[in-house]
């Protein structure tokens, strides 16, 4: 027993590592980042307390997350020779490729001077790796817009600093919309960490060898981004302006429940959740706050509504316990803001960014940490000897 929890021992058979960071109850729903709910850290903390708990196992202080966020602060600025890495791809680049690129490349500049086994240098890489995403990303996209790159501006908050980045000019000054900014710090605290998805796991399996922080965040971005985990923001938003009207949906679900069919409904279904995906309760409140902040009209959020109503209401899905994940509906607010669809996994990474780093610090920590090495059923033929080419 472990508090709340029975701690099933067979569970760990399968079990890749243990954590401490987050708890997933997939039958339950049940998200907790260092035991707090993630509905009550959606509602009442900032993305910044988030990752300062993440990274540290305990909510801060007042003073202690003003400091926290002064250092964060303090990394957001990109060494100017990466402005020029940018310059090296096709202004159609997809930003998830520059942000593999670009992230990937800041081995090129602190790699020689981390040494993983020092605490304080894994602490200043995982500031460095979080204050630098939003950057990173915010100069992907106006990179793909042929705009000029803005510089932090440290006056602003985490997520209000994203934004002006991103949305404002040099020409003339950008105001910050505070129910944008509380939604989209809202957007990143529930992609902050998930337990052992895909891309931690990838981050977890490359920093295993020694491989510096910012190789194995690379790794972690590159694995994120295909439509099966954190591409499917993206996929789930084109789907939704595809089916375009209410009354298209049962078309599609039909074609979502045929096996011949590779349609998938895309922002639907988990490896770990058979029940609703608590983030996703989250998520839809918040895009009523937005669309009534912004005046938004756009019918795509009634569609996600209804599809999901239909879809919940059907025995394939109800059968297979197919609920709505955290991609379901985030695509629909970060375009309501004004991201294009491009951008969605971009954010999703920066966001994550902190859960992989929080990951990659508990495994480098423990002294018992080995390199990780999968193993196989091997299934292809039994030894046998050469055959000279003349005798094939
Ligand atoms: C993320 O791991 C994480 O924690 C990831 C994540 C995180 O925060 O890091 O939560 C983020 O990646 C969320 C998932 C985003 N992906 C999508 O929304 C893509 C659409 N979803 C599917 O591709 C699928 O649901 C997966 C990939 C997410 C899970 O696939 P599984 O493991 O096959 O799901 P399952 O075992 O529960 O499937 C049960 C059945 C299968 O059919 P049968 O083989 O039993 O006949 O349901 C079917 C699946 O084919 N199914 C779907 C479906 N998802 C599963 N059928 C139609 N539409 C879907 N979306």
């Amino acid at each position: 027993q472990t508090g709340m929890f029975t701690y099933d021992p067979g569970f760990t058979s399968t079990a890749s590592c243990e954590s401490a960071l987050t708890y997933i109850d997939g039958d339950e729903g049940v998200l907790l980042h260092r035991g707090y709910p993630i509905g009550q850290l959606a509602e009442h903390s900032s993305f910044m307390e988030v990752s300062y708990l993440l990274l540290n196992g305990e909510l801060p202080s007042a003073d202690e997350l003003s400091k926290f966020e002064t250092t964060i602060t303090r990394h957001t600025m990109l060494h100017e020779q990466l402005a020029t890495f940018y310059r090296g791809f096709r202004r159609d680049a997809h930003p998830m490729a520059i942000m593999c690129g670009v992230v990937g490349a800041l081995s090129a500049f602190y790699h020689d001077s981390t040494d993983i086994s020092d605490p304080t240098h894994r602490t200043i890489s995982s500031h460095r790796l979080i204050a630098k995403m939003p950057t990173i990303a915010a100069m992907a996209y106006k990179y793909s817009v042929g705009q000029p790159f803005l510089y932090p501006d440290n006056s602003l908050s985490y997520t209000g600093n994203f934004l002006r980045m991103t949305f404002g000019v040099p020409a003339e000054p950008y105001v910050v919309n505070p129910v944008v900014e509380k939604a989209l710090d809202r957007i990143f605290i529930l992609h902050a960490d998930h337990e052992q998805n895909a891309s931690t796991s990838t981050v977890r399996l490359a920093g295993s060898s020694g491989a510096n922080p910012f190789a194995c965040i690379a790794a972690g971005i590159a694995c994120l981004w295909g439509p099966a985990h954190g591409g499917a923001n993206e996929a789930a938003l084109n789907m939704l302006h595809e089916i375009g009207t209410p009354d298209k949906i049962p078309h599609y679900i039909e074609r979502a429940k045929d096996k011949n069919d590779p349609f998938r409904l895309m922002g639907f279904g988990h490896r770990v959740y058979k029940n609703y995906d608590p983030r996703a309760t989250v998520m839809q409140k918040t895009v009523r706050e937005v669309f009534e902040a912004l005046k938004v009209t756009d019918p795509v959020f009634e569609v996600a509504l209804r599809l999901e109503e239909m879809a919940l209401n059907d025995d394939y899905f109800i059968e297979k316990k197919l609920f709505p994940n955290v991609d379901f509906y985030s695509g629909v607010i970060l375009s309501a803001i004004g991201f294009p669809t491009t951008m969605f996994t971009a954010l999703f990474a920066l966001a994550r960014t902190v859960g992989w780093v929080a990951q990659w610090n508990e495994m480098i920590s423990d002294p018992g940490q080995k390199i990780g090495r999968p193993r196989q059923l091997y299934t292809g033929p039994t030894q046998r000897d050469y055959v000279p080419l003349d005798k094939r």
